[in-house]
C-alpha cells in the first residue's frame, strides 16, 4: 500500500504544474465546478498507476490540476464508489496520494436523498457530520503509522472554520443552504420508505452511496474536510416518488452553479 501511494505520487509529481494544497472531490455528474478551473492540466484515470478505473455513467475520471479564482487546485471528476465494487481500499487511494502530493484541505461533493422534512428538491446541504453505515470500513485491516494513528478521533470530521467560513459566503451571495448529517450507505439501490425513515430517526437527513469513506481517511490522514451534498430527491414520507439516476443528475445539474460558487470563494479565503 506504502509503495503504490508512492510510485501513483511519484507519477503525479512529474505531471504536476503547481503544489495544490486544495483537493476536491466532485460527485455524480457534478462537474460544473471542472469549468471555472484556469490553467488546467487533465490527467485520465486509466493513465494513472494504481488508480482504479471509474465505471459509472456521468462520471467521466481524471485528474485535474489546475486554478480555481487563482488558487491552485487538485480536482477529482468522478470517484469510486464501492458499490461498483471496488474495495475500500481502492476508493479511497486517491485520497491518500492526495495527501502524498501535499493536499492539506479536501473539498467534496455528493448528490444525496433528503430525509429532513423541512428539505427541499435541489438545496444545497452543508454536511455537518456523517454515519457511516457501510458495511466495511476503509481502516479495517494493519494501520501504517506513517498514514495516520490507528484510532482516528472523528470529533470534528467536518471543519467547523471551513463550514462557518461556507455559511457566511452562501448569506453574502443570496444563497439558500441548510445544514445535515450525511449517512453513508452502500447503495446501488436508493432507499425503501421504511430505510429513510430508519435513516432519519437515527439522526440523518440525507443520504447517499459515497464521501464517507473518503473522509474517513482524510482525517486519518489528518487532512481537514469540508462536504456538500446537492438534495435531489427527498425520502420524506408523503413526498417519496420513484428515483432515478437520470433524475438525480438532472437536479444535480441545476444546483451545480451554486455549489461550484460557495466552493471558488471558500478555496479563495483559505
Ligand atoms: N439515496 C441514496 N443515494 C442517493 C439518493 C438517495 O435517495 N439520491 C441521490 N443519491
Amino acid at each position: 500500500m506504502l509503495e503504490k501511494i508512492k510510485e501513483t505520487s511519484d507519477y503525479l509529481k512529474k505531471l504536476m504544474p503547481s503544489a495544490p494544497a486544495t483537493g476536491i472531490i466532485l460527485g455524480t455528474g457534478l462537474g460544473n465546478l471542472v469549468t471555472q478551473l484556469t490553467d488546467t492540466t487533465e490527467i485520465s484515470y486509466e493513465t494513472i498507476p494504481n488508480f482504479p478505473v471509474s465505471t459509472v455513467e456521468g462520471h467521466s475520471g481524471k485528474l485535474i490540476f489546475g486554478k480555481l479564482g487563482g488558487v491552485d487546485v487538485l480536482a477529482m471528476q468522478g470517484r469510486f464508489h464501492y458499490y461498483e465494487g471496488y474495495t475500500m481500499q481502492q476508493v479511497t487511494f486517491p485520497v491518500r496520494v492526495m495527501y502524498e502530493l501535499g493536499i492539506r484541505t479536501l473539498l467534496v461533493s455528493n448528490a444525496s436523498g433528503g430525509m429532513n422534512p423541512d428539505f427541499e428538491i435541489g438545496d444545497l446541504m452543508i454536511i455537518t457530520d456523517h454515519i457511516n453505515l457501510f458495511p466495511e470500513h476503509p481502516l479495517r485491516g494493519k494501520n501504517y503509522k506513517e498514514l495516520g494513528t490507528r484510532f482516528p478521533d472523528m470529533s470534528e470530521p467536518y471543519s467547523k472554520e471551513l463550514i462557518a467560513k461556507a455559511k457566511a459566503i452562501a448569506a453574502k451571495n443570496n444563497i439558500k443552504v441548510v445544514e445535515g448529517v450525511y449517512v453513508g450507505t452502500t447503495g446501488p439501490t436508493f432507499e425503501t420508505p421504511a430505510e429513510y425513515r430508519y435513516f432519519h430517526i437515527i439522526g440523518g437527513d440525507a443520504v447517499g452511496m459515497s464521501t464517507v469513506p473518503e473522509v474517513i481517511v482524510a482525517n486519518h490522514a489528518g487532512i481537514r474536510v469540508f462536504g456538500m451534498s446537492i438534495i435531489t430527491d427527498l425520502g420524506v414520507p408523503g413526498k417519496i416518488v420513484e428515483v432515478t439516476h437520470e433524475e438525480v443528475q438532472e437536479i444535480g445539474n441545476k444546483a451545480q452553479p451554486l455549489m461550484t460558487k460557495i466552493m471558488t470563494e471558500l478555496v479563495a479565503g483559505n
